[in-house]
Parts: C-alpha cells; sequence; structure tokens
C-alpha cells in the first residue's frame, strides 16, 4: 500500500483532529493526490488517446461517407451503422475513463460504508451477471469503519473490478467479494537516512475473487499499464484507473494470487486518517491546492 504517511512528512504536532476537521483534511490530501499525479498521467494518456481516437474516426469517417455517398445498399448501411454504434459506445467508454484519471472536480470526501458503495455496484451489474449464469456472493467483515472517501470515484473503482470479474467468466461463474479489516506494523528508513521508523495502522481490504481464468504469469506486470487490454473491445484503463483512485486516497489495488484459479484482486484503503497525518498535510498543502 502507498504510504500516505512519507506524502505528508513530519507532524511535529500530534494532537487529535475533529471528524470534521478529518474530512476536510483528506479531501486535500485526496485532491493533492490527485493533482500530483496528474502531472505525469496527463502527457502519457493525451498523446495515447489521441493515437487511440484517430483509427476509430478515420474508419467511422470512411463508413459514413460510403453510406452518404449511396455505394451500400441497405444491408451493407446497416451493418455498417452497427459499426459506427460499437465504435462510438467505445470510445464513449475510453473517454469517461481518461476522465476519471484526469478529472479536477473538487473531490467530496464524506464518511462513506464501502459495503454500500459495493452492494450499489453489484445492483447495477446483476442483470448482466444472471445473464452471464455468474453467481455472487458478499462475505462483509462487521467491523469495517466508514471512512472519508470520494464515494464516486470509489464506486468506480469497485466497478471496474467487478466488470472485470464479469468479463473473466463469460460462461458463468463465481466471484466473491470478501471485506476485512487488517492492522499493519512495520519499520521505514527516516528521511535522508535517519533513523527507522515505526509505522502502525489500520487499512480495508476489498478482495474480489473470481473462477474465470486468472491473469496469466506473463501478463501479471503489464495489466496495470495504461490502455493494456487483451480484449477486442477493451480499452486497457480499468485496471489504471481503479489503481489511480485507490492510490489518490492512499491505498492501492493490487494482484494477488494468479495465475488461477481465478484471479484475486484486492483493493486495500487506509482505514483512518491519522490525526498526525493530517496535521502534516495541512500544513503542506494550505498554499498549494
Ligand atoms: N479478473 C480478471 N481475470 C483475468 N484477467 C483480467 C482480470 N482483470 C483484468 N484482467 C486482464 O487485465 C487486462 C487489463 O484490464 P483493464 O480493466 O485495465 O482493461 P480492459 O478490461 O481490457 O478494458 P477496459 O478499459 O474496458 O476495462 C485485461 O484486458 C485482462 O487481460
Ligand atoms: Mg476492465
Amino acid at each position: 500500500m502507498r504510504d500516505a504517511g512519507y506524502v505528508w512528512g513530519d507532524a511535529s504536532t500530534g494532537s487529535a483532529a475533529s471528524p470534521e476537521a478529518g474530512v476536510a483534511a483528506s479531501s486535500r490530501m485526496i485532491e493533492f493526490l490527485i493533482a500530483a499525479d496528474l502531472v505525469t498521467t496527463l502527457g502519457q494518456i493525451a498523446t495515447s488517446v489521441n493515437h487511440r481516437l484517430r483509427g476509430p474516426l478515420t474508419s467511422m469517417k470512411g463508413m459514413a461517407q460510403i453510406i452518404d455517398l449511396g455505394l451500400a445498399d441497405r444491408e451493407m448501411a446497416k451493418r455498417y451503422a452497427k459499426k459506427i454504434i460499437v465504435e462510438i459506445d467505445r470510445l464513449d467508454h475510453m473517454l469517461s475513463q481518461v476522465l476519471f484519471l484526469t478529472d479536477q472536480q473538487r473531490c467530496v470526501p464524506q464518511p462513506v460504508n464501502l459495503h454500500e458503495i459495493v452492494d450499489e455496484v453489484l445492483l447495477l451489474v446483476q442483470a448482466q451477471a444472471a445473464l452471464q449464469a455468474v453467481t455472487i456472493s458478499r462475505a462483509y467483515a462487521t467491523d469495517i469503519p466508514e471512512i472519508p472517501c470520494d464515494a464516486r470515484r470509489i464506486k468506480q473503482a469497485v466497478l471496474n473490478l467487478v466488470v472485470n470479474a464479469l468479463q473473466a467468466m463469460p460462461d458463468g461463474g463465481e466471484l466473491s467479494i470478501t471485506t476485512s479489516l487488517n492492522s499493519y506494523s512495520h519499520k521505514h528508513k527516516g528521511d535522508k537516512g535517519g533513523a527507522n521508523k515505526h509505522k502502525e495502522g489500520a487499512e480495508i481490504h476489498i478482495a474480489f475473487k473470481d473462477s474465470g481464468p486468472g491473469v496469466p504469469r506473463s501478463l501479471m506486470t503489464r495489466i496495470f499499464t495504461p490502455f493494456f487490454t487483451t480484449k477486442k473491445d477493451g480499452t486497457g484503463l480499468g485496471l489504471t484507473v481503479a489503481r489511480h483512485i485507490a492510490q489518490a486516497h492512499g491505498g492501492n489495488v493490487e494482484l494477488k494470487r494468479s495465475p488461477g484459479p481465478g484471479a484475486l484482486f484486492v483493493m486495500s484503503l487506509p482505514a483512518a486518517p491519522r490525526p498526525r497525518e493530517l496535521q502534516g498535510f495541512q500544513g503542506l498543502n494550505s498554499d498549494s491546492v
């Protein structure tokens, strides 16, 4: 998991923050992280999007011109129209994913119940899951706290992982979604070779385990690369967006176990922004955000 504590640096005053201050500071933390990632991400995706838009646009224009010139019979015109609709849907999907990477809209972190977010996503996909004969089971831990986060973005991240799981099981299977609260404790090097620091805290894990073919070993390091896809109609942005959103909240998305049976992706999120980090964060970002 990316360590939000490193980002926000030293906090000499460790006084407890109020819940309101915690939410406000989390808002700035999320915005800062999104802005920091944006600089590198934007350049890469502008080039890729340009590249990926041109091909489909040229072929759509060609088909439309053939229809316009009356060179296509009724059947052919119908076929072209269908192809154009599929391409438009694909480009529409790609653009909405890109917007999640570049989105500078203000974050609205509110105390969020992650289980409710997962449930909302499952409502969205239940018809598709039934169509594919995919059974979805949930095992929610009872000790998961509400956390301040941007519900809209987290929902998109969860949706991307669930959709991937469904797409991996076109002929049926099982998707199990499990949540857990995990404490961690580790040492890390202090700044500029300073003394080792001890770090401990808790993070929430949302695990998505499917019974599809899993991710081949040869692809495991590539699947989080923007625009990497093995799907005919994929844009290769789903995992990039999911990870980007989780990291902007101080968490991560990782592929835990693969190849098969199935794939296991885990989204981790900090269980609570710590007052020490929030203090450091407030000082760091009061001018820069
Ligand atoms: N649950 C899964 N099981 C097997 N392979 C997976 C799974 N999730 C992701 N992958 C692999 O990772 C690749 C990248 O996934 P990602 O979600 O980023 O893009 P995509 O699904 O191909 O396209 P889209 O942008 O529409 O999401 C997929 O093409 C697929 O090869
Ligand atoms: Mg995907």
